[in-house]
């Protein structure tokens, strides 16, 4: 056992029971980050501190959420929204942070594909990134069934059909996941059990495993270069910060991270007070009705890209039905990102500004996303169900091409 002296403090006390003073060293003090990384960096941060408002907000809600078919719109509309004291707040945090969560979710995802981060030893942060992606898709399709308007009963119609496409197994399948021939009160309070339970629990292991594959390869930085930490935090330690390419995490590199932060909470509790609108559907305000089929069924703009590459194929080819062809694209569309480190064949890490065939890549997927989420609210019909498919066809010929188009720059440089 550990030696155990009398304590002239509390530090002390503990620093003899639990060793906090290693332990601040290893994970604040002398954790290491360099020098050069932008305002990008901090997305890590303001993913875990939305992550922390939706769970404070959420147990607020949950207090006086009702999850049964007969009661949930009235709970959220009705008490939540009238009668609770602050109850529209908590509502309206809760709302606004599920939407901005994902914008910063793909802000985060695409700097890490402009600057390489999923690569040659990164390839867990990146996996373990692309979990809670999917994770956290989980959990907003979840919670949006919650409040059980026409938008939720319908969203979760549209998506629990799509696993019947399965084969073989897809009808069997359908009516599992709902617990019931038909999105019914069982598909409500298992979908709830998800998104108030096991679906957060998941995250917050996910996100402490996401933390831990940093620790080896360390965050990437703007030029990518691989930084001897060793030998740069000697530098800093002996005094010699300015020449170091490494700063502590604690304080120096946290306080950088809290002045992104407090202008992303600036805007974000401006949109909670004064647009929280954009975050709930009107449609969404009709209570569920399984008789009425609203004119236009369409998911948070979050999903719309991967939507629209679900509605692009729209025609049969042959044998195959567009149906099919559509569910095979949207599964595609869902786990390729997963095998970006495995398909990205470029020898270096680089920042996509110097892999010049890399660098149209990125910014045609871009505009590529860009049209597909805005088309993905628009009705499929005329010329709009061509952009579509011409838009959905781009998405899928880019994965296939990358292997070529990240080949063709290491050869430039001669690799
Ligand atoms: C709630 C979700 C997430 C949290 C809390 C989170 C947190 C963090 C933090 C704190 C960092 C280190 C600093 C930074 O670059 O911000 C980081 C890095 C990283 N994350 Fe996430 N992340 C989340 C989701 C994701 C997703 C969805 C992806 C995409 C697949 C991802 C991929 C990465 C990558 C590649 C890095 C390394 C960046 C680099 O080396 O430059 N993360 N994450």
């Amino acid at each position: 056992m550990a030696k155990i002296t009398k304590a002239n403090s509390v530090g002390e006390w503990l620093d003899q029971r639990l060793n906090t003073t290693k332990f601040n060293k290893v994970m604040m003090t002398e954790y290491w980050i360099p020098k050069d990384i932008n305002f990008l960096w901090a997305m890590g941060v303001l993913l875990a501190t939305t992550f922390t408002i939706l769970i404070i907000s959420g147990i607020f809600l949950l207090m006086y959420y009702k999850p049964d078919v007969n009661l949930a719109f009235d709970s959220v509309n009705y008490t939540i929204m009238q009668e609770v004291a602050y109850g529209w707040l908590f509502r309206h945090m809760h709302g606004v942070a599920a939407s901005v969560v994902f914008l910063i979710i793909y802000i985060h995802m695409f700097t890490g594909i402009y600057y390489g981060s999923y690569k040659q030893g990164r390839e867990m942060i990146w996996i373990s990134g692309m979990l809670l992606f999917v994770t956290f898709s989980a959990e907003g399709f979840s919670g949006y069934m919650l409040p059980w308007g026409q938008m939720s009963y319908w969203a979760a119609m549209v998506i629990t059909n799509l696993f019947g496409g399965v084969p073989f197994i897809g009808d069997a399948l359908v009516v599992w996941i709902r617990g019931d021939f038909n999105v019914a009160d069982a598909t409500l309070t298992r979908f709830f059990m998800l998104h108030v339970f096991l679906l957060p629990i998941v995250i917050m292991l996910l996100i402490g495993f996401h933390f831990y594959t940093l620790r080896i390869p360390h965050v990437n930085n703007q030029t990518s270069e691989d930084i001897d930490y060793d030998a740069e935090a000697e530098k800093y330690l002996s005094g010699n910060k300015k020449e170091s390419k490494v700063i502590p995490f604690w304080p120096i590199f946290i306080s950088k991270d809290l002045a992104v932060l407090g202008i992303f909470l600036i805007f974000y509790f401006y949109l909670v007070f004064f647009h929280y609108n954009f975050a709930m559907d009107p449609v969404n305000f009709d209570p569920a009705n399984n008789m009425s089929t609203p004119a236009h069924i369409y998911p948070e703009w979050y999903f719309l890209w991967s939507y629209e590459v679900l509605r692009g194929f729209f025609f049969d080819v042959g044998p195959l039905k567009a149906f099919d062809i559509g569910l095979a694209a949207f599964g595609f569309a869902n786990v390729i990102f997963l095998l970006l480190p495995w398909l990205d064949r470029d020898t270096k890490i680089l920042p996509a500004h110097k892999r010049p065939a890399f660098f149209v890549w990125f910014w045609i997927l871009m505009a590529d996303l860009i049209v597909l989420t805005i088309w993905g609210k628009l009705p499929p019909t005329g010329a709009n169900a061509w952009v579509g498919f011409f838009a959905a066809t781009l998405f899928i010929l880019l994965f296939i091409f990358l292997p070529v188009v990240t080949k063709i720059d290491a050869k430039k440089r001669g690799e």
